[in-house]
This record gives C-alpha cells, sequence and structure tokens, in this order.
C-alpha cells in the first residue's frame, strides 16, 4: 500500500519486540453499529472488544458502506490501494469505533460500497448484482493488509475473517509469499446457508487464483465458492456453537457443503458467541422505559405495560405476552408460525403475541394481514430498529426462537438476560444456551423450553406447554426467569477459547502471557 511516508523499510527488516501482542485483523461484512444485518455485526463488534481485554492487538476491517463513514470516529485517508481486481484503485480510511474505540479500517471504493441499501441487498430485498467482486475486492484488500502492513508498520498475526464474504482471504493468503511471512487465517462460519457461489467463469475477473479452481479448492459444483474457500484454506474453521460444528458435517444442516465440513473436521470446531452485557443489560439499557435486576422487579412490569400499549395490546400484566423477533426467514421458522399462530391464538384466548422483524415479503404480509384480522391479540411491526428490539425483549414474558437451523443465536440469550423465558428448538446454538425445564418444568437449572420437530405442532405445545407453566406454576417461572438472568452469557469465556486458538495456530504456548506471542522475523524465522 502506498503511504506518505512509508515504514517498508522496517517491515523488511523485521524490526519488532520479542514479545509483543498478538496482532489480529477482524475482517467482516458487518460490525455494529457501522452496518448490522444480524447477530454477525454483534458478533464482530463485541468479541473484537473482548480480545482487546485480554491484551490482543485487535483491527477491524470493513467495507466503506455510507452508514459506516457516518458514524465511524476520526476518519482519515491513510493510503491507497491499487491494482485491485475490477475496480483499480480504492482508498483506506482509519478511524476508530464508536462503542469500542477500536482502530477500523473502511475500504472506501464508492462503486462498489456507497449506494443506499444494505451491505448484501437493495432496498427492495435483492442482492447486489455485482456481490462477487464487491467481496472479492474486500478479501484482496484484506489479504494484502496482512501481507505489506497499512503503511505504518502494524501486520497481523493472524487475519480473523467472517463468513462467505470474507472467505477469500484464506485463499489469498495461502498463495502470499511478498514478504516472506505469512499471517495466519482463520475464518468463523456463522451461517453455512449463506455460501457466495458465483459463475466460474467469472472467476479470473475476481482475482480468484486458477490454482484454487478444483473439487478440493474453492470449485463448488461448477461454481466458484467463496465459502469454501475459506473451509478449505484457512489454518483453522470455527463456527460459532459447538452443536453446529457438529451439525455441519451432516446432510440437514451442512447445505450441500458437509463432506467439505467433514473434510476439515480436524480443523474445525465449535466456539459459542457470548453476548455484548454492557449494551444488553437490564440494569442499565439507555433504550429502556424502566430498568430492573430482577423478574419481579416493577421495572419489568412496566416494559411489558409500555410494549402492550405500544403494540395496541391490553395493558394487562396478568396475560402472557409472547414474542417473535427475528428476520422473517425460513431459516427462522416464520412460516411454521404464520401458519399456526391463528391455532394458537384460539387455543390460548389469554395469549398476546407481538411479530417484529422484517425479511421474506410474503412473510411480512402474511403477518401483517394476520394482526389486522386479530386485533387486541397479535401485534405485528414490519422494521428493525434497535431501540424496538430492546424495548420488545425487555417486556415480553417468552420469546418464541423456532429454527430451521440456528448457527448459534443471540436473541434467546439476550431475552434470558432480560428474564425471558425462551421457547427454542433444539438446533445449534439455541440447544447449546437454554436449559430445557422438561415435563414437568422443574429441571434443575432450567431456563426455558426445548422442542425437537421442525413441525407446527411440536412448536403449538412447546409454546402451550410454556404458557401453562407462566399461569398455573408462578414460582416455577420465576426459577425459570432468574436462571436465565443468572446464567453467564458474556464473552470472557468465549474470547478465551479464542485466544487459544490464535495461541495454537501460531505455535505459542497456552500459558503464554496475555496475548502475547514471540514476533517474528519476515523471513518467517523465529528472532
Ligand atoms: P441472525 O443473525 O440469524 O439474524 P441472531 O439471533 O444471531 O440471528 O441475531 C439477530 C440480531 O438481529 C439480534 O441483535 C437482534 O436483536 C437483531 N434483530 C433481529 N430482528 C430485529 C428487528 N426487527 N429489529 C431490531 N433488531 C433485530
Ligand atoms: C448468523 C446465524 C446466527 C448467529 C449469528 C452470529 O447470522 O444465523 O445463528 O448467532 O450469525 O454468529
Amino acid at each position: 500500500m502506498d503511504h506518505p511516508a512509508s515504514t517498508s523499510h522496517l517491515i523488511a527488516e523485521g524490526v519488532y519486540e520479542r514479545h509483543a501482542a498478538l496482532r489480529v485483523l477482524h475482517a467482516s461484512p458487518e460490525i455494529y453499529p457501522l452496518a448490522k444485518t444480524g447477530g454477525l455485526g454483534d458478533v464482530c463488534a463485541a468479541l473484537p472488544a473482548a480480545l482487546a481485554e485480554l491484551g490482543v492487538d485487535v483491527r477491524l476491517l470493513m467495507p466503506g458502506y455510507e452508514s459506516a463513514l457516518d458514524q465511524v470516529m476520526g476518519p482519515r485517508v491513510i493510503a491507497t490501494v491499487d491494482t485491485l481486481p475490477g475496480v483499480g484503485r480504492a482508498r483506506m480510511i482509519l478511524g476508530r469505533m464508536p462503542d469500542s474505540s477500536l482502530p477500523v479500517w473502511l475500504l472506501d471504493c464508492p462503486a462498489l460500497f456507497r449506494r443506499p441499501g444494505g451491505p448484501y441487498q437493495d432496498a427492495h430485498g435483492a442482492d447486489w448484482p455485482d456481490n462477487a467482486l464487491r467481496f472479492s475486492v474486500f478479501c484482496h484488500v484484506a489479504a494484502r493488509l496482512a501481507a505489506l502492513g497499512d503503511g505504518t508498520g502494524w501486520m497481523p498475526d493472524i487475519v480473523h475473517c467472517h463468513d462467505w464474504p470474507g472467505g477469500l482471504v484464506p485463499l489469498l493468503l495461502a498463495g502470499s509469499a511478498e514478504t516472506g511471512r505469512r499471517a495466519k487465517s482463520v475464518f468463523t462460519v456463522h451461517n453455512a446457508a449463506f455460501q457466495g457461489n458465483f459463475a466460474l467463469q467469472q472467476a479470473a475477473r475476481l482475482g480468484v487464483p486458477q490454482r484454487a479452481l478444483r473439487p478440493d479448492g474453492a470449485e463448488f459444483y461448477g461454481q466458484v465458492s467463496y465459502l469454501k474457500a475459506g473451509v478449505n484454506y484457512a489454518d483453522r474453521v470455527t463456527t460459532v456453537s459447538p452443536r453446529y460444528a457438529r451439525e455441519l458435517s451432516t446432510a440437514e444442516f451442512g447445505c450441500g457443503m458437509e463432506g467439505v465440513f467433514r473434510a476439515r473436521a480436524d480443523h474445525l470446531s465449535g466456539i459459542m458467541n457470548g453476548i455484548d452485557d454492557a449494551l444488553w443489560n437490564p440494569r442499565t439499557d439507555i433504550h429502556l422505559v424502566a430498568r430492573f435486576g430482577a423478574p419481579q422487579d416493577p421495572g419489568k412490569v412496566a416494559c411489558k405495560r409500555h410494549l402492550q400499549e405500544s403494540g395496541g395490546l391490553q395493558a394487562d400484566p396478568e396475560r402472557p405476552l409472547a414474542l417473535l423477533l427475528s428476520r422473517l426467514t425460513r431459516q427462522k421458522m416464520a412460516d411454521v408460525v404464520l401458519e399456526r399462530l391463528p391455532d394458537l391464538l384460539r387455543r390460548m384466548p389469554e395469549l398476546q403475541f407481538m411479530v417484529l422483524g422484517q425479511g421474506d415479503a410474503d412473510l411480512e404480509h402474511g403477518f401483517s394481514g394476520l394482526a389486522r384480522q386479530w386485533p387486541g391479540r397479535l401485534s405485528t411491526t414490519i422494521g428493525y430498529s434497535e431501540q424496538m428490539a430492546h424495548r420488545a425483549i425487555a417486556g415480553a414474558d417468552l420469546l418464541l426462537h423456532a429454527s430451521r437451523f440456528e448457527p448459534c443465536g443471540l436473541t434467546q440469550m439476550y431475552a434470558m438476560r432480560y428474564g425471558t423465558v425462551p421457547v427454542v428448538r433444539r438446533v445449534g446454538g439455541l440447544a447449546d444456551s437454554v436449559v430445557d425445564a422438561g415435563p414437568c418444568a422443574a429441571a434443575p437449572g432450567a431456563t426455558g423450553f426445548v422442542f425437537d420437530d421442525c413441525h407446527g405442532d411440536a412448536l403449538v405445545e412447546a409454546l402451550a406447554h410454556a404458557v401453562m407453566t407462566r399461569t398455573r406454576r408462578p414460582d416455577v417461572w420465576r426459577i425459570l426467569q432468574g436462571n436465565g438472568m443468572d446464567a453467564d452469557f458474556g464473552w470472557s469465556r468465549s474470547a478465551r477459547e479464542y485466544l487459544r486458538l490464535y495461541r495454537s495456530v501460531c505455535g505459542v504456548p497456552a500459558d503464554a502471557a496475555r496475548g502475547a506471542i514471540p514476533r517474528m522475523r519476515e523471513t518467517g524465522e523465529p528472532l
């Protein structure tokens, strides 16, 4: 990268301290609050911050979307990057994250990233037609940053990239020998259903190396797959819960890539996501109309009343209020919920139901239409706002989080922290984070209700069981709420697991001080 006062001589000589902090670059297509479409944005903000707490020197890289350029703190252009596939030149902007103050590079390429709409889709929910190029350019920049530094002497030991938009990074790094030193790569799969598969004929134009276009590389049924590239070329592959790590090797959950995951089983592990327990804390949450520290606190009652009123539901503290808060997609079984909601509302006349989310147009229309048929019982809000999400999670009694598959899921953990009892399907991170109350609702340490089948009957039964428990066994209900509120879903344990993984991939003993690793000469030999 060009820089007015290049320090490349330092890089070439490898003049670094012997035990510097481990340097990790997180490359993600979304980082909250600069950009977010779901849990990936939350994770890529909170995990780096937790790693920094452990002494890791973390920096972030994200595309320079309009929303990011508007919100980043103290942005300044620090370098230009040339010879990028398809676009030629782009600028690197360095700034700081609004919440954590971590340094973040934004890849400023207006032709690719400054446009109205989301990170992957336009305002009508259609994928951007040039996504292959957009994220290929992003990956090339991450790999370049890893191989050459940013011109100020900072070079990562590890590039940790996320989901298919970062999938080409490990492949590009595997072939990079520009400085004789290669950063290691960690690739995290947040959702194997999104694979970034594009026509093979585009590969050369996208800068995908020819050597990778083979079945044990990045080729996937006649396409080039960014996800497969990430899985096959990364030094380590992780996913976001231990159970999803196992599920990925099965036909039911592998989304056609099960063989790819099986082949890399020795390098694949599941590390449970945490939640940002400062942002999601009912005692201090700035979004709430009232705050609370225990399920029976008046603050929780006030949050519920406010939610009922804002949703046009009768403000009665006794009536059970269930919430669906998610992307409205098939992954989240929103289609099944929509189909079975009339049954649920008929079967439990006291039940109130609230839907908050956005997603597939037919599901959005379906829930809006149903709300018109069930005034006072069902409230639907199509949209996406942080404040609404916090208020809904705080005010509801139950969160319904049925999913066909769920790599981790964050909302069930947010719910438990707010004394809102989750009803979830036994898949992925839902199964790993919710302790089932069992048939008598009295299992020790229980925090919610877990059901197995993805057909509607199981969902209806589980929700009915939960509602009945709340109505008939308030003592048991309080225990479930209390267990959830007391559970530790913070990042510190998982961040330590990532740190152990980073050390092992760099060949550092697990007990090395804090994040520190012995710095390597640029030739790759230890000093
Ligand atoms: P996924 O990433 O698959 O959508 P997660 O449970 O991991 O599922 O993360 C969902 C994130 O998106 C949470 O932060 C949740 O609060 C947020 N979210 C989902 N729907 C909405 C909505 N309608 N409004 C605001 N935030 C939402
Ligand atoms: C994906 C998954 C979700 C996970 C999130 C963050 O969006 O669907 O289960 O919690 O990534 O890892």
